[in-house]
């Protein structure tokens, strides 16, 4: 028993910033971005809120899929930037499709959570729980950036991409890996509201995005790879086997250092983030489904998707296309 993906559908916000722009905003430049990033402009909510993307790219999905939003028993977001901690975006997203016969949940894992929301359907589906799922990624980072600080705010977007997975008997996904490490999660940290009742005096906390950008870096090319090869251990199989890697998007040079540590060709490793920038728990959905709709994936392919980010949370997992 196993699961696999089938049908992919995203949607991205009108308004597309080019880094030219941000220029007006934070001291940086065009070039600056591009060299240490590899970003060239990023999609930016000027109202599309976390729960409309991710409709929008359920129903794309369910379309692509063939299914009717009745069909889906289980409804998973992944997603950091959602609008209402109560009711959870999945909730919301139920509503707006239809999606009256599923269980609809978030899951927060920043990075890794589109990876960790499928992880937790495969497991879901193993136990013969549920049989139709819809799983999205979505994001609006642009409400917890601070768009005066120019080591965060050139490296966000906002986006969704979700994919329909239903139960299969073979092949599909062929196994995962995932980890945490909560003792380095202030390295990439933004707060919610803050304490404020009657009974304490404190001072309002920044409720924006920070982070140590070159930890970040750090941890990243160094566990991506050692999880990728965890995994391909774990799955008799070499690096050499995996047709495509799809990476979390964040920064260019971090796919690069990804790529010459398993000593692959970095053409193996498409990219978007040049045009959407780090769109967070949506990075990996949106990017599968461009790649789908472009006729790059083919039946029979093995595809590694690894997804990392703020936790720290980091994990890979293969599937047979
Ligand atoms: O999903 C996970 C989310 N996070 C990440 O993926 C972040 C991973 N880290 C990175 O991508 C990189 O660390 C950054 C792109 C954030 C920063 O690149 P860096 O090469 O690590 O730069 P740095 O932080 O070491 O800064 C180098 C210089 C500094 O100036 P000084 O001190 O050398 O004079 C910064 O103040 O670059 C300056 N700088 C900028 N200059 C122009 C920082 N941001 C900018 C900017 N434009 N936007």
């Amino acid at each position: 028993m196993s699961i696999r993906i089938v049908g992919t559908g995203s949607t991205l916000p009108k308004k597309h910033v080019t880094n030219e722009e941000l220029t007006r905003l934070v001291d940086t430049s065009d070039e600056w971005i591009r060299e240490r990033t590899g970003i060239g402009g990023r999609y930016v909510s000027q109202g599309e809120t976390v729960t409309e993307l991710s409709a929008s790219a359920c129903e794309k999905a369910l379309k692509d899929a063939g299914k009717n939003a009745e069909d889906i028993d289980l409804l998973l977001v992944a997603t950091c930037s959602p609008e209402t901690s109560i009711p959870c975006v999945a909730c919301q997203v139920q509503a707006r499709i239809g999606a009256n016969n599923a269980v609809a949940f978030d899951v927060n894992a920043a990075c890794a959570g589109f990876l960790f929301a499928l992880h937790t359907v495969y497991a879901y589906m193993e136990a013969g729980i549920y049989k139709n799922a819809l799983i999205v990624g979505a994001e609006v980072l642009s409400k917890i950036v601070d768009w005066n600080d120019r080591g965060t705010c050139i490296l966000f977007g906002d986006g969704a991409g979700a994919v329909v997975v239903e139960h299969c008997e073979k092949d599909g996904l062929l196994g995962f890996v995932q980890h945490s490490d909560g003792r380095k999660g202030e390295v990439l940290r933004c707060d919610t509201r803050s304490l404020v009742n009657p009974f304490v005096d404190r001072p309002m906390e920044a409720p924006y995005v920070q982070m140590d950008g070159r930890e970040v870096f750090a941890f990243a090319v160094r566990q991506v790879p050692a999880g990728v090869e965890e995994l391909l251990q774990k799955l008799e199989m070499t690096a050499d086997d995996v047709d495509l890697f799809v990476l979390h998007q964040a920064n260019f040079r971090i796919i690069e250092g990804i790529a010459k540590r398993l000593k692959q060709d970095v053409n193996k490793f498409p990219v978007n983030l040049d045009r959407v920038g780090n769109m967070s728990s949506a990075a990996i959905p949106v990017l599968l489904d461009e790649l789908n709709r472009a006729g790059r994936l083919k039946e029979g392919m093995c595809i590694v998707l690894s997804g990392f980010g703020a936790g720290l949370t980091w994990g890979a997992c293969a599937l047979r296309w």
